[in-house]
């Protein structure tokens, strides 16, 4: 990869056109939960510090090319003046009058928002018109949204092509902390695969297995392999139609010298609900009135081993029903451990995905994780061993 950072591009006394991630939950009006603002703060700052002026390019929810009022940006200024430290001007439209104007009368120390570019039909189609007509605002472009980069649209990829181009700090972490999971690892490297569906994670598991050592699967998914085995999971979740898919992906794995591991027991209920009464057993004796919901004590000691031998550990997906209790225990306790042997440097840890993030927080464990994306479906695709438009155009600049 050949993108350039900020310090490979002259900023000062530019316009400089930054494209971020700040598609944050809100309720009632307030940001509930700030970390893609947060860390797009250095960024942000850093281009400041150069003598650049940040013009914020982003998108908030999915108003189709349609102007909805409920999806405008303008609401999150605050947050934002907060989160940089210097007052945020906004901008009624990311392109025309009210751009070019808001642009114009910019002072440095001021950091200016564009209203949400999905309210353009041409941002999603990749518009070159739209493109250019941003492009013409600025004179640098920094992407610093990785998590909208499997989007090939006008502001992530387009954009990049008509101006001086280069990755943000946040971009630059991301790229970084995955290329030392996935790209180029220190060996041993595990990977947890979690989650209700195989179906959804065919491409990820299939690359996957080509790449890691151990793949640790968990969740839902863990039921359809099971199946594929002929396991009777009784009435589990389980994609009884994917088990050739399954066996398919156990004999890449064979092949490629990856081992993958199931759980050997399971905690079984006969009711999903947070405190449901339930039992342990073996991965072969869920009763046919009775549903798998986590991975049990024996399948986390042999986790743990996993990861005791491991270098590097990338995990997507929970291996339980982690949203009620007791049926957390097994991705909390993995987690923890997880947690501890990056704490004593033993492990590079990576860990991407809403779910996984949610449930890696509840367990405590994100804080001390070497690298959390901010990325939900970019990670996956990004895990899926796909180019992420948003930054192959970033490389095409010489
Ligand atoms: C996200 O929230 O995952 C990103 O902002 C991308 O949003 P999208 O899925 O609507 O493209
Ligand atoms: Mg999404």
């Amino acid at each position: 990869m050949a993108w350039k950072t900020l310090d490979e591009v002259d900023l000062d006394g530019k316009v400089v056109l930054v494209r971020v991630d700040i598609n944050v939950p809100v309720e009632n009006g307030k940001v509930t939960d700030a970390t893609r603002i947060e860390k797009i703060v250095p960024t942000v700052q850093d281009i400041m510090s150069k003598g650049g002026k940040p013009v914020l390019l982003a998108h908030f929810g999915r108003p189709k090319g349609q102007v909805v009022p409920e999806m405008s940006l303008e609401p999150l200024v605050p947050a934002l003046e907060k989160a940089f430290g210097f007052p945020v001007k906004f901008a009624k439209d990311c392109v025309g009058g009210p751009a070019k104007e808001a642009v114009g009368a910019l002072q440095k120390g001021e950091v200016l928002l564009l209203e949400n570019t999905r309210f353009h039909a041409g941002e999603e189609k990749n518009d070159p018109m739209l493109a250019a007509e941003m492009g013409a605002l600025g004179e640098v472009y920094v992407n610093d949204a990785f998590s909208a980069a499997h989007r090939a649209h006008a502001s992530t990829e387009g954009i990049a092509k008509i101006l001086p181009a280069a990755a943000g700090r946040l971009m630059e972490a991301e790229l970084k902390a995955l290329e030392a999971a996935l790209g180029d690892p220190e060996r041993p490297v595990t990977a947890v695969v979690g989650g209700a569906k195989v179906s959804t994670k065919l491409d990820l598991l299939g690359n996957l297995v080509a790449k890691v050592d151990h793949l640790i699967i968990g969740g839902g998914m863990a039921n359809t392999f099971l199946v594929a085995q002929g396991i009777d999971v009784g009435k589990s979740l389980a994609e009884r139609d994917m088990a050739d898919t399954a066996k398919e992906i156990m004999e890449k794995a064979k092949d490629a010298g990856c081992k993958i591991h199931l759980p050997v027991d399971v905690v079984v209920a006969r009711e999903f609900k947070a405190g449901a009464e339930n039992e342990t057993v073996a991965n072969d004796a869920c009763p046919a009135d009775a549903m798998i919901l986590d991975a049990g004590p024996k399948s986390v000691e042999e986790i743990t081993k996993v990861f005791e031998n491991s270098r590097t550990l990338i995990w997507n997906g929970p291996l339980g029903a982690f949203e009620i209790a007791p049926f957390d225990a097994a991705t909390n306790a993995a987690a923890a451990k997880a947690a501890e042997l990056t704490r004593e440097e033993k492990l590079i840890s990576v860990a991407g995905g809403g779910d996984t993030v949610a449930a890696l927080n509840k367990a405590d464990a994100a804080k001390d994780f070497s690298y959390i994306s901010t990325a939900g479906g970019a990670f996956l695709e990004w895990m899926e061993g796909k180019v992420l438009p948003g930054v192959a155009a970033l490389d095409q600049q010489s």
